[in-house]
């Protein structure tokens, strides 16, 4: 969505004047006139939802007890979502787990010295502890597959092993890997390119609102969740879950991050339409979840 657009419906939802919403969204006035005639019915669905959210928190809560909890497609027969996502494109093989060499820390210095780091030396990242990171985070141990049932196993917990996050990197600086926007395959332990224009880097820091760290990090994490992954299995319950296995990833790789010099900083404020859209994904089948920017300390 553009950012006036964005803006209009923002200001517009809030009961703003004409005169103010102009002035915010910076909008002529034929601008927004034609606003007015074209997002009518989103102005409405909006105004509906957002009396909604007033209790979704508490909501979600209680709706997700098991109490309430429907047949799951799983018992109900639908077929198994696949575990990987594969994105076909010019791919970039990673180092080789099994020859990456990190420097050891110990577990106790890793977590006493965890900080959220947002100031970031020009150094890169190299190839290795690019690899590294993923390794600690997404990375596929071990791939379970028959025609009932497929799910992987990997360096975090995922609740019954769905796994139903993706990792996608906006790369700025790391040794041997041209700037741009990549999807992670966690099996192959590969990136795969994706076209997105020359202005990526700062599409991706506009869509985390503007927040310096990502535009000065060598790599900005940016995590989505399949949710049908996991809610083929446990139905609305799934949506818990999504946050708790997004939660240990980031861990991780703050925690691997110790272990190469570098820091990270978690990310939960962004724009939801910018961020999906920036990674091509609806928002509702996929949606992004949660980011980190990392680079070496300064
Ligand atoms: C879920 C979550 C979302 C966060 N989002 C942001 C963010 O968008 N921007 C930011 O600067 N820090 C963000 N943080 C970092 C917190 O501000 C930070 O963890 C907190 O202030 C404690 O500091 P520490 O991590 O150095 O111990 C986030 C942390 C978490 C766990």
């Amino acid at each position: 969505m553009n950012k006036k657009t964005y803006e209009y419906l923002f200001y517009k939802v809030r009961g703003a004047s004409k005169e103010e919403i102009m002035k915010q969204a910076k909008l002529s006035e034929a601008e927004y006139e034609s606003l007015e005639n074209s997002q009518a019915d989103t102005i409405k669905e909006i105004q509906k939802d957002r009396d909604r959210a007033v209790e979704i928190g508490p909501d979600f809560v209680k709706l997700t007890r098991y109490i309430y909890a429907h047949i799951s497609p799983q018992q109900e027969g639908v077929p198994r979502p696949n575990a990987i996502k594969d994105i076909p494109g010019e791919s970039i093989a990673l180092p080789a787990i099994e020859t990456l060499e990190m420097p050891k820390i110990s577990l106790h210095d890793a977590i006493s010295n965890r900080r959220s780091t947002r100031q970031y030396s020009e150094e890169e990242l190299t190839m290795e502890e690019l690899s590294f990171l993923l390794w600690a985070g997404f990375w596929v141990k071990e791939l379970k597959s028959n025609e009932r049932v497929e799910f992987t196993l990997r360096n975090v917990p995922s609740a019954g092993a769905r796994h139903p996050l993706e990792c996608y990197l906006m790369i700025n600086r790391v040794r041997g890997i041209k700037e741009g926007l990549y999807h992670y395959h966690p099996l192959k332990h590969e990136l795969v390119k994706l076209e997105r224009g020359e202005d990526i880097a700062q599409q991706v820091h506009a869509a985390a609102l503007g927040q310096e760290m990502v535009a000065k990090s060598a790599v900005t994490f940016i995590v989505s969740a399949i949710p049908q992954r996991t809610a083929w299995r446990y139905v609305q319950r799934a949506y818990r879950y999504l946050y708790l296995d997004a939660g240990h990833v980031g861990q991780n790789i703050s925690l691997a991050c110790e272990a190469i010099g570098a820091g990270a900083c978690m990310i939960g404020a962004y724009q939801d339409e910018d961020m999906n859209e920036v990674i091509g994904v609806d928002g509702r089948e996929e949606f992004v979840i949660y980011a980190f920017s990392v680079g070496k300390k300064a």
